[in-house]
């Protein structure tokens, strides 16, 4: 395991350890967008490990779907931000922006201006949702014209200039677990004419544009990815070629030379495999549920350079410390997950704390 305390180069970066704290939505945001008053405090707790990917974050209006969730597109999110910006670096960490546009996974009660969620195609998901009435099912999305998929490219390049604004470290662009970039792969989703639909290329496209324009951006050094291949939730079916899309697609994103790409794994050992042999940069690994004995395995094998991990992390802002003395970790309180106050957000103690008790 303790290759994983080993500092390690991502991007234009040098990371403490190799350990990352996975994107997690708390759902505590303002209702404009602007970070909670304890984000600050909750981030800056946990940045002792090597990388805080943040809660997926909405580039645009049309990019939130859920209850709360923060923004990065207005002069009050990059001022809330620049506050966790400044808390994690004080503490010598790294953050990266998880940027978020929830495409088709969105309830018009769930946003303040309460539009339809937009898709590639006007497929419903198929599931409810959480909304400020209680579980709701998803309505049926809005089609993008070509020309709005064009301006959703362009929100992606300016809420990654504005992350930076406020003093991130980079951004990393949420293309898995059913949001509008995967809605894009899955032909069940996605049943375009334009080139934005149809052949594996055009199922990418979207993805590979807006990897590109916030790399020019921002520098690719500061853009990174996270794809969940084979995800079959929410209606998302990415059919017998998934694999290939993603072989196809991760051969693409190497082009231009990312900070990093992050699987959060769903399964198929032997796409994995393919991928890391496909993608020449760093790669970070989240198998989701992986328990604490596996911590450290997919760095030692060479699998993965860093590995993520997010109820743990949630449930102990001082990881990296319990690992190192092996020691008992707090367990995660479900009921706290998404939205409240301090409690299970903040409160969580340390190692320390726990034994001044
Ligand atoms: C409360 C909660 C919120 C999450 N929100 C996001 C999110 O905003 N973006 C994302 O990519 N994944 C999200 N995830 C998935 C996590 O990043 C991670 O993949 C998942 O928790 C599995 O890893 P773990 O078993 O280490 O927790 C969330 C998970 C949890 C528990």
């Amino acid at each position: 395991m303790s290759k994983l305390f080993d500092s390690v180069r991502v991007g234009r970066y040098t990371l403490q350890n190799r350990l990352v704290m996975a994107p997690m939505t708390r759902s505590r945001a303002q209702f404009d967008g602007t970070p909670g008053a304890l984000a600050a405090r909750y981030y800056a707790q946990r940045a002792g490990v090597g990388l805080i990917v943040s809660e997926g974050t909405q580039p645009s209006d049309d990019g939130q779907g859920y209850l709360t969730t923060p923004g990065i597109y207005t002069d009050a999110h990059v001022a809330g931000w620049q506050k966790i910006a400044d808390a994690v670096h004080a503490r010598g960490g790294h953050i990266f922006i998880q940027l978020m546009h929830a495409g088709r996974m969105s309830h018009p009660d769930n946003t303040p201006h309460h539009r339809m969620g937009v898709a590639p195609s006007a497929i419903a998901p198929g599931t409810g949702m959480f909304t400020a009435k209680g579980m709701q099912d998803i309505p049926v999305p809005r089609a993008l014209t070509t020309e709005e998929v064009h301006q959703t490219v362009a929100d992606f390049a300016f809420a990654a200039r504005r992350a930076v604004e406020a003093g991130a470290d980079g951004v990393e662009i949420h293309g898995a677990n059913a949001y509008l970039i995967q809605q894009f792969f899955a032909p069940s989703a996605n049943t375009r004419t334009d080139e934005y639909g149809g052949s594996i290329e055009n199922r990418v496209r979207f993805a590979i544009e807006v990897a590109t324009a916030i790399a020019d951006e921002i520098g690719a050094d500061r853009t990174a990815i996270r794809l969940s291949p084979g995800t079959t939730m929410w209606g998302i079916d990415e059919g017998e070629e998934g694999p290939q899309l993603y072989r196809h697609l991760v051969a693409e994103l190497d082009k231009l030379g990312l900070a990093y790409l992050h699987v959060m794994h769903q399964g198929n050992e032997p796409l994995l495999a393919d991928l890391r042999k496909l993608w020449r940069g760093k790669l970070i690994l989240n198998r989701p549920g992986r328990p604490r004995e596996q911590v450290g395995a997919d760095v030692a094998s060479g699998m993965a350079d860093l590995e993520a991990y997010g109820s743990m992390v949630l449930a102990n802002p001082d990881f990296v410390e319990r690992l190192k003395a092996n020691a008992v970790m707090n367990e995660p309180h479900r009921e706290g997950f998404f939205g409240g106050t301090e409690k299970f957000y903040t409160d969580y103690p340390t190692l320390s704390e726990v034994q001044a008790v």
